[in-house]
C-alpha cells in the first residue's frame, strides 16, 4: 500500500473508533482518535468545549489537530463526524493518506448513539437525521466506501484490509 495513514470518516455511530482500533491493531499501526486528541489537549470533553467555547472554536481546534496528526507515520486516524465537511480538512486527509468512509444508515446510527449529551450534534433525532442527509454528499468524496450496518468490526476491518491491499 502506498499510504502511511488511513483516515476513517463518517457519521456519528458509524463505528470509526471501534473499527479504527481494530484496523490499527491488524496493521501494527498507531490509532489516533481526533476527538480524544482534542479533549486531551484541552483538558475538557467535546461536549464541554461546545458548551463553553462554541462550535466554531471546536472546528478550529479540529483543523489544527488534524494538521498535527497528519504528520504521524503509520497511523489509523478516526475523524469526528463533522471534520470531513471542511474543504481544508478534506484536502489534508486526501493529500496525506487514504480516506475511508464508514457508511451507516441513519436508523442504525440512531440505534448506536446514546442521546446522553456527550454528542452536541446529536441532540435530537430530527436534527441528527437532517445532518445525516446533508452530509452524505461530502462523505461520498472519500476514496473507499464501506458499509457498517449490521456488521461486526472485524468484518469491516477484513473488507478494508482487502481493499487497501489492492491500492
Ligand atoms: C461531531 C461528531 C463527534 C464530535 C463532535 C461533532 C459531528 O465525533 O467530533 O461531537 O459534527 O458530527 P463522532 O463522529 O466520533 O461522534
Amino acid at each position: 500500500m502506498n499510504h502511511s495513514r488511513i483516515y476513517l470518516i463518517g457519521f456519528m455511530g458509524a463505528g470509526k473508533s471501534t473499527v479504527g482500533r481494530a484496523l490499527a491493531q491488524r496493521l501494527g499501526w498507531k490509532f489516533i482518535d481526533l476527538d480524544e486528541a482534542i479533549e486531551h489537549a484541552e483538558g475538557r470533553s467535546v461536549a464541554t468545549i461546545f458548551k463553553e467555547s462554541g462550535e466554531a472554536y471546536f472546528r478550529e481546534r479540529e483543523r489544527t489537530h488534524l494538521q498535527g496528526v497528519s504528520k504521524t507515520e503509520q497511523a489509523v486516524i478516526a475523524l469526528g463526524g463533522g471534520a470531513f465537511m471542511d474543504a481544508g480538512n478534506r484536502a489534508v486527509a486526501e493529500q496525506t493518506g487514504l480516506t475511508v468512509w464508514l457508511k451507516v444508515s441513519f436508523a442504525k446510527a440512531a440505534s448506536r448513539v446514546k442521546m446522553d449529551g456527550t454528542r452536541p450534534m446529536f441532540a435530537s433525532r430530527e436534527q441528527a437525521e437532517n445532518l445525516h442527509r446533508s452530509r452524505e454528499a461530502c462523505y461520498t468524496l472519500a476514496k473507499v466506501h464501506v458499509s457498517t450496518d449490521d456488521r461486526s468490526a472485524q468484518s469491516v476491518v477484513d473488507e478494508i484490509f482487502g481493499v487497501i491491499g489492492n491500492i
